[in-house]
C-alpha cells in the first residue's frame, strides 16, 4: 500500500509532490533509460541543487557510473561494497546521516557527508540500477525523501 504522506507548503515533500508528475511526463514517452535517467537527475539537481545527484546502472556484475549531476565519480561499484553496492545486494534503500559512519563508504568525493541511495527495478523485480544522491551537509535525507525519491524510482521502466 502506497505510504501517506502530510505535504505542508513551502516544504521538500511539497517540491518533490510538484515534481513527481512533470517526472513522469517527461519519461511517460521515451523508452530509453539512459536518456530517462539523464532528465531525472537534471531534474531533481535543479530542484534540490545536491552535491551530486546521478544513478550508477548494473552491467553484469558491477555498478558502472551512468548520467550525473556534479563531479565526477568512481565508474565502478561492486555488489556489497560502499552505500551503493549495499542498496544493490540488500535490495534496499539506503539513508546514511553520516557517511563517516558508513562500513565501507566508497568517497568520491571528500565534501560528500551524507547519503541517500534507491534501487531501480525491472518489471521482473530485479535490481537493474540506483539512484545515489550526495548531500555536502550531514543529514540531509530522512523517511520523507525516502519515499518520494522510491516513487520517482518506480517511475524508470529501465
Ligand atoms: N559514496 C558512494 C559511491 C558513489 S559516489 O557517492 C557518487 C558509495 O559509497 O557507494
Amino acid at each position: 500500500m502506497a505510504e501517506e504522506l502530510t505535504i505542508k507548503d513551502g516544504t521538500k515533500a511539497e517540491k518533490y509532490a510538484e515534481l513527481l508528475p512533470q517526472i513522469k511526463s517527461v519519461v511517460a514517452d521515451e523508452p530509453d533509460s539512459i536518456a530517462n535517467m539523464a532528465n531525472v537527475a537534471a531534474m531533481l539537481w535543479q530542484t534540490f541543487h545536491w552535491w551530486w545527484t546521478g544513478f550508477y546502472r548494473v552491467v553484469d556484475d558491477v555498478l558502472v557510473l551512468g548520467p550525473f549531476q556534479g563531479p565526477m565519480a568512481c565508474t565502478r561499484i561492486r555488489k556489497g561494497k560502499g552505500v551503493c553496492g549495499t542498496a544493490w545486494l540488500e535490495d534496499k534503500t539506503q539513508v546514511v546521516p553520516d557517511v563517516d559512519l558508513f562500513p565501507g563508504h566508497i568517497a568520491c568525493s571528500s565534501a560528500s557527508r551524507s547519503e541517500i541511495v534507491v534501487p531501480i527495478h525491472n518489471p521482473e523485480g530485479q535490481v537493474v540500477a540506483v539512484l545515489d544522491i550526495d548531500s555536502a551537509e550531514l543529514a540531509t535525507f530522512d523517511e520523507t525523501d525516502r519515499i518520494w525519491l522510491e516513487r520517482i524510482a518506480d517511475l524508470l521502466p529501465l
